[in-house]
């Protein structure tokens, strides 16, 4: 097998010659012969020697493997009485039961007990060299102030804010103040128009929304506080609006606006931490499923800061004093556990990036890693496929060699971006972590490391369960495939701290979409693979989620914002392969009767539609108009069959005998001939 530290042979890899090896020996320091010196708690771990037994002990004693990480990595007011409490068939998820803590806490104010100066955070502003580093000390301050700030303006415990801002200091002060006061947080990315916003504030129930002015993104300034404007018309629960500067330029106030950064200089710089239960919500976050409507993921406090901290750690072996470069939006979630959370809860450097991977031109991201030494880069594979077409110049160009590891995360990665990741931006020296996670796990899941130092990595494999995590593939009849190699649909055999615990308002649909597809284990909606090695690697989505550009969407979603079009009777939307940005939208319409054919006109239309109700990278880059759908008798329609059509995969049709009438499909294959 071709193994990436570029030898040849299990045997070579395993000696001292091989970079991956050395590197990660003195990573991992002397843990092989020694595993209390790659994680302490092991220790007390009985029979625990090795990587491997350590991985075992975590899944068959995970209540003492996760008792014993939550007793040292976090900071408790009252101790937990319960390790976990959990019955996955009935959605029931507690783990840490009786503990009080306070996550601002563990991420700031024991930092700033040992190490006030050390820099926390560092903007990565839109323009190249403009960064701002800012300390603990400074951040505590900060959230502190906005704290005090939330609380004088009558947030209370339980409340749930939300924030419609960039990757900035303010926005992770805001996140944390939150935290502070015990709030919940409902981070929205700043790419989401008007009524995505207003649809995810109404649902969250937030009085109080947290923005900026303007953002500034690839040197063109975006109209965020008009946007809050928009959506908060709509939204009646909203009683005010805090607004920062990012930008000079003033912006139109309102009677419900407050100028967030002159009130703060008014607050007090000490702010009394909330007690909060290990299952209070510490945030909601928005993301799509297979309906239309997006589902408010809950997260709650104690477990999810655990399980960010424990893989932030050790997926990406972070060592103090590292600078972590997570290029993610804090609007995701991976924006949320690995540019804030795990990071500032490890006491860690970490980055926000405001920019583009292009801006100002494709060496964005290793100029950047250059000036700011970064150690651990974490993209997208989208991100790394668009600059390996412009080439290896633009990387060779700066210095690389403060990275050790390097990370992808959001969907599959292909062999060609592995390695050009692998072999040019990491130079052959650095692992490649292929994370695989959602939303809904909180943290990564499957993925190479950790890991014995010498253990293989194959190109574009996610590999390997992390601690506590136990995967398992169901075939089609709801049977655990036990043998190897199989593929199935993949589901995760046991609770582990980080998981979701709920949607938002309706627990219902938690239990019916993650607990009762396969009762007893949580089900992640994507398929996966098992080698004969039994390393995973996934294989997309089972649902009618797609992923564009690491962003996920469900087509039921652009078929609600297309089917709302005067002139539109119906439309299918299916996710195609894409070439950099993974997958693309590609929206089958019927026209209603007696509607003027202006297709181009109209595709214009739905597009500005599709953008102003959800978000640019929603907008179908194809969109063909046919006279009818292909349905089954029962007016199902038959997606398979579009999304055959599309990839030209005219034999792979399969059984079209189900269909209402089966000479649609053969107009559908026309009018697609007819567009290309
Ligand atoms: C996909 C992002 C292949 C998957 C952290 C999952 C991946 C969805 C990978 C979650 C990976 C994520 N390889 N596919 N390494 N990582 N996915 O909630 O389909 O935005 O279900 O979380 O992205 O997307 P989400």
């Amino acid at each position: 097998m071709w193994l990436p530290c570029g030898c040849t042979s299990k045997a070579i890899v395993t000696s001292s010659a091989c970079p991956v090896f050395k590197s990660y020996f003195r990573v991992f320091g002397r843990w092989k012969c020694n595993v209390a010196a790659f994680m302490p708690e092991a220790a007390g771990f009985e029979g625990v020697k090795d990587f491997s037994s350590l991985q075992e002990f975590s899944v068959s004693n995970s209540e003492s493997f996760w008792a014993a990480a939550a007793r040292s990595r976090l900071s408790w007011i009252r101790p937990f009485h319960t390790v976990q409490h959990c019955d996955l068939s009935r959605g029931k998820i507690k783990w840490f039961e009786g503990g009080q803590l306070n996550v601002s806490v563990n991420c700031l104010d024991r930092h700033v007990h040992t190490s006030p100066e050390r820099v926390a955070l560092i903007w990565e502003r839109d323009e190249p060299g403009s960064e701002v580093k800012v300390t603990y000390r400074e951040l505590l301050e900060t959230t502190c102030r906005l704290g005090n700030l939330l609380r004088r303006r009558g947030v209370k415990k339980g409340d749930c804010v939300t924030i419609y801002m960039p990757p900035c200091p303010l926005a992770v002060a805001s996140m944390l103040a939150c935290a502070r006061i015990g709030a919940a947080h409902n981070v929205v990315f700043a790419g989401f128009s008007a009524e995505a916003l207003a649809e995810r504030i109404r649902d969250a129930e937030s009085s109080t929304v947290i923005t900026v002015n303007q953002g500034v993104r690839a040197g063109k300034v975006t109209e965020l506080k008009r946007t809050v404007d928009a959506a908060v018309q709509d939204c009646p629960t909203v009683q005010q609006v805090l607004v920062a500067m990012r930008t000079e330029n003033p912006v139109a106030m309102t009677a419900k606006d407050v100028d967030m950064e002159e009130e703060m200089l008014k607050e007090d710089v000490v702010c009394e931490p909330a007690a909060m239960n290990s299952e209070d919500v510490l945030f909601l976050l928005y993301t799509s499923g297979s309906t239309g409507k997006p589902k408010g993921v809950v997260h709650t406090q104690a477990g999810y800061l655990l399980y960010a901290a424990l893989t932030h750690r050790y997926v990406f072996s972070y060592q103090d004093g590292d600078v972590f470069g997570c290029v993610a939006d804090i609007g995701w979630i991976t924006g949320h556990s690995y540019s804030v959370y795990g990071p500032l809860a490890n006491g860690g450097t970490t980055v926000l990036f405001e920019s583009t991977p292009i801006y100002p031109d494709p060496g964005r991201y290793w100029e950047m890693v250059q000036r700011l030494k970064i150690n651990q880069f974490y993209g997208a594979p989208t991100a790394i496929r668009l600059l390996l077409k412009y080439g290896d110049q633009w990387v060779q160009k700066y210095d690389r060699s403060t990275l050790k590891t390097l990370g992808s995360v959001g969907e599959p990665i292909n062999t060609e971006a592995w390695e050009w990741y692998y072999r040019v931006v990491g130079d052959g020296r650095c692992p490649v972590v292929d994370t695989w996670w959602q939303t809904e796990t909180g943290g990564i899941c499957i993925t190479p490391r950790p890991s014995d130092p010498d253990a293989e990595i194959v190109p574009g494999m996610a590999m390997r369960p992390f601690f506590g995590i136990k995967p398992i593939l169901m075939d089609t009849k709801g049977k655990v495939v036990t043998s190897n190699p199989a593929s199935g649909a993949l589901c995760i055999a046991k609770p582990w701290p980080g998981m979701a615990r709920s949607i938002h308002n309706n627990h219902q649909r938690f239990i019916e979409t993650y607990c009762q597809p396969h009762p007893g284990y949580f089900f992640t909606g994507d398929g996966a693979y098992r080698s004969k090695e039994g390393y995973y690697q996934i294989t997309g989505r089972l649902d009618d989620v797609i992923n564009v550009s690491g962003h996920r969407i469900g087509t039921a979603e652009i078929e609600d914002v297309v089917n709302q079009c005067n002139a539109v009777a119906e439309s299918a939307v299916i996710g195609y392969s894409h070439d950099i940005k993974g997958q693309g939208v590609y929206a089958f319409v019927v026209l209603k009767k007696g509607v003027d054919d202006q297709e181009a006109d109209l595709s214009q239309q739905l597009n500005i539609m599709v953008s102003k109700k959800i978000a640019k990278y929603a907008c179908p880059d194809f969109i063909q108009f046919v006279q009818r759908l292909p349905k089954t008798r029962s007016g199902k329609i038959m997606r398979r069959v579009l999304r055959k059509v599309v990839e030209r995969d005219l034999n792979g049709l399969g059984d079209l005998s189900t269909l209402d009438d089966p000479s649609t499909v053969q107009e559908i294959i026309q009018g697609h001939r007819e567009l290309f």
